[in-house]
């Protein structure tokens, strides 16, 4: 062996221990301190002591498919792209999960989900544009024009902060914008730790925030056949099956998912529930989405692994009648509203005078009540929470003009 090989030799070693020392220097705290990742499982150390003093946070981890598939606390705990880290009992963690610490493995999800309303326009509903980044609210603007670029809910200053925050913002939180960049939260629909696609099915995980008088929809389908249906037979159904193998085998009578969705029979599953949708219905005066064909064509794909054609062309053609009716009775209340404003007899900032709550609460409770029952099978709430009280409030508000216009002319 030559002088020359062995030189040769030596410095190769000498730069390979050097690099690997760099690399690993490199390397982030967590990789080079942290036990292994088999380590952090449920059986690791944060199960250890969380087991003690939150045993059913540790408990729900451990149903989950996430925990069967050898997800570690740690994968979700750990900070995503900038987001804040802190220590804790040896571990780096984060200091707060958002939508950032699911995105990493559910990328193609977060996708979908971030051209939804649910993401950025819910946040908008209530606050406007605010505490939204210009990207964000021109990426939004793309999929659902008129959803994020808006001013802040008149509510909101009325109400104050106290009502907002722990009223609005419970719901419409699930598109808050974080401070990591990204939008939202998956764990309403999921939880924090059980993660099941059975658990994001049931009609009550999306009825949390899909109630009341002001969109009724759990209370709508808990009356249709299909609510009455799914209570009687959800213990013969499988819940759990895999959304990519899906069949009204598992799921024979639809949950909200399924018409929104999911992909039942190899249809396509989505994170963008208006993928389906025709209709503005919860606007005061509903009117065709863009996309009014192609979603129509969608929804109607999914009634058809379960039903006859002729059946859901009558769903259909019976509810947009009754779209077509509200609107009616909605712009006619309008009209009202409208002359007392431009004959200067209505003044002020919205929501002082009891006209105001008259007007809101017909077209905000009765007439988006009666839309939306009209395609989701809710026929008490078309009728008495919805057209009974349409008709009783425009007489209310007729009177309640007049005796406006007439104090008026008095001044
Ligand atoms: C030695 C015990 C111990 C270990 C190990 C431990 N924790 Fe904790 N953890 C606690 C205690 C105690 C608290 C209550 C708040 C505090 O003291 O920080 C807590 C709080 C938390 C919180 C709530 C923090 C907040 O500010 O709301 C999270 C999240 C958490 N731990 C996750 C983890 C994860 C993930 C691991 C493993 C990577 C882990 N913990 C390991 C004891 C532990
Ligand atoms: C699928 C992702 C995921 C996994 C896996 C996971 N967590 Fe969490 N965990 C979350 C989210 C999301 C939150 C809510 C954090 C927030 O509010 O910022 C959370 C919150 C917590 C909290 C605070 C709970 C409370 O109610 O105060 C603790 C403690 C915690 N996790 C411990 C653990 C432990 C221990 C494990 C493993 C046994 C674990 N987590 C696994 C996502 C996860
Ligand atoms: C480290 C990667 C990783 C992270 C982080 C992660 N997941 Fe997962 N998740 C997975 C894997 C792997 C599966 C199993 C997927 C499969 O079978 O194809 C899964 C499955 C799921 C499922 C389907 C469960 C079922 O019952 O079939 C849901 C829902 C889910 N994840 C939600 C979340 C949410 C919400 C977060 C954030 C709080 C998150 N995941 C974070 C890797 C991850
Ligand atoms: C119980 C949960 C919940 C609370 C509390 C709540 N909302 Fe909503 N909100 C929803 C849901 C669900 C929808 C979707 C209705 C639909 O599409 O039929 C919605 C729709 C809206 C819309 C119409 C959709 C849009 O993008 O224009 C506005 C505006 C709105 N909410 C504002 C508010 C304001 C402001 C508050 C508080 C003063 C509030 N909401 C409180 C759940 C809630
Ligand atoms: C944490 C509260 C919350 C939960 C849980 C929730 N939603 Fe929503 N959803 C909202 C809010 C808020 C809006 C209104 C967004 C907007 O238009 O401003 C909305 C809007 C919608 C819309 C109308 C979308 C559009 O394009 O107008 C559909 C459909 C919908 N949700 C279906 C579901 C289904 C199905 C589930 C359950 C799997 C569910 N939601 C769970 C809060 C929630
Ligand atoms: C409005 C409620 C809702 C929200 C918000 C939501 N999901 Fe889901 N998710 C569902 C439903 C419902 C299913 C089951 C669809 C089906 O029936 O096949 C599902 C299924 C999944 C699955 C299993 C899908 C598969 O193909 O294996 C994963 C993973 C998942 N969600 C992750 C996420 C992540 C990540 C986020 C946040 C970016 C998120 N979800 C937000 C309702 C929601
Ligand atoms: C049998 C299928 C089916 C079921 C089950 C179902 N929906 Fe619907 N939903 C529809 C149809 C159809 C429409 C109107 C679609 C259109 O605009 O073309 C609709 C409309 C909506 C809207 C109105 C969006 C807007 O424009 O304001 C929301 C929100 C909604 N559904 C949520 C839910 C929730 C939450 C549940 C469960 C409690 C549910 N749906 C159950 C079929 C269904
Ligand atoms: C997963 C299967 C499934 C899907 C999808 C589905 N349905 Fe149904 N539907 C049922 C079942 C089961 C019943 C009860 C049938 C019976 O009485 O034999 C029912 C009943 C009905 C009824 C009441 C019939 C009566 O007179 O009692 C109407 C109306 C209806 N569905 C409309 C729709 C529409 C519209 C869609 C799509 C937007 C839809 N369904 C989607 C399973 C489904």
């Amino acid at each position: 062996m030559s002088f020359r090989s062995v030189f040769m030799a030596v410095v190769i070693a000498f730069a390979l221990i050097l690099s690997a020392f760099l690399v690993n220097r490199a390397r982030p705290k967590i990789e080079t301190e942290q036990p292994s990742a088999d380590f952090v499982r449920a059986s690791g150390k944060c199960a250890e002591c969380h087991a003690r003093a939150q045993y059913s946070v540790v408990h729900e981890y451990e149903m989950s498919m996430h925990a069967k598939k050898g997800i570690t606390c740690l994968d979700c705990h750990q900070p995503a792209a900038n987001q804040k880290s802190v220590d804790h009992h040896g571990f780096v963690i984060s200091a707060h999960l958002t939508a950032g610490n699911c995105r990493s493995c559910h990328e193609g999800i977060y996708q979908e989900f971030a051209r939804s309303r649910h993401a950025a326009p819910a946040w908008a509903a209530v606050y406007g544009s605010q505490g939204l980044t210009k990207e964000q609210v021109a990426f939004s603007e793309q999929f659902q024009p008129g959803g994020t670029n808006r001013a802040p809910n008149p509510l909101v200053l009325p109400e104050g902060h106290a009502a907002t925050t722990s009223g609005c913002d419970q719901c419409h939180s699930i598109g808050k914008p974080n401070d990591d960049g990204t939008i939202g939260t998956c764990t309403n629909c999921h939880a924090r730790h059980v993660d099941s696609v059975a658990l994001a099915r049931l009609p009550t995980t999306c009825g949390q925030c899909h109630m009341g008088p002001d969109h009724s929809q759990i209370e709508i389908y808990n009356e249709s056949k299909h609510g009455v249906m799914f209570a009687a037979q959800h213990d013969q159904m499988n819940l759990n099956a895999d959304p990519r193998t899906l069949t009204t085998r598992d799921m024979f009578v639809p949950t909200c998912a399924t018409c929104h969705m999911s992909g039942i029979n190899g249809l396509k599953v989505t994170h963008n529930p208006s993928d389906r949708l025709s209709w503005y219905l919860s606007d005061a005066v509903s009117t065709h989405r863009p996309n009014y064909l192609q979603a129509q064509i969608n929804m109607k794909q999914v009634c058809t692994q379960c039903h006859t054609q002729p059946m859901i062309d009558r769903v259909y053609t019976q509810a947009e009648q009754v779209v077509a009716n509200t609107n009616g009775r909605v712009l006619a209340a309008k009209a009202i509203m409208d002359g007392l404003h431009k004959d200067g007899v209505l003044t002020g900032a919205p929501f002082t005078h009891p006209i105001d709550f008259t007007y809101f609460n017909l077209w905000h409770y009765d007439g988006r009540t009666s839309k939306h029952a009209a395609f989701m099978g809710g026929a008490d709430f078309v009728q008495w929470h919805g057209n009974y009280e349409l008709l009783a409030k425009t007489i209310e508000l007729q009177h309640e003009a007049d005796e406006l216009r007439r104090e008026h002319a008095h001044k």
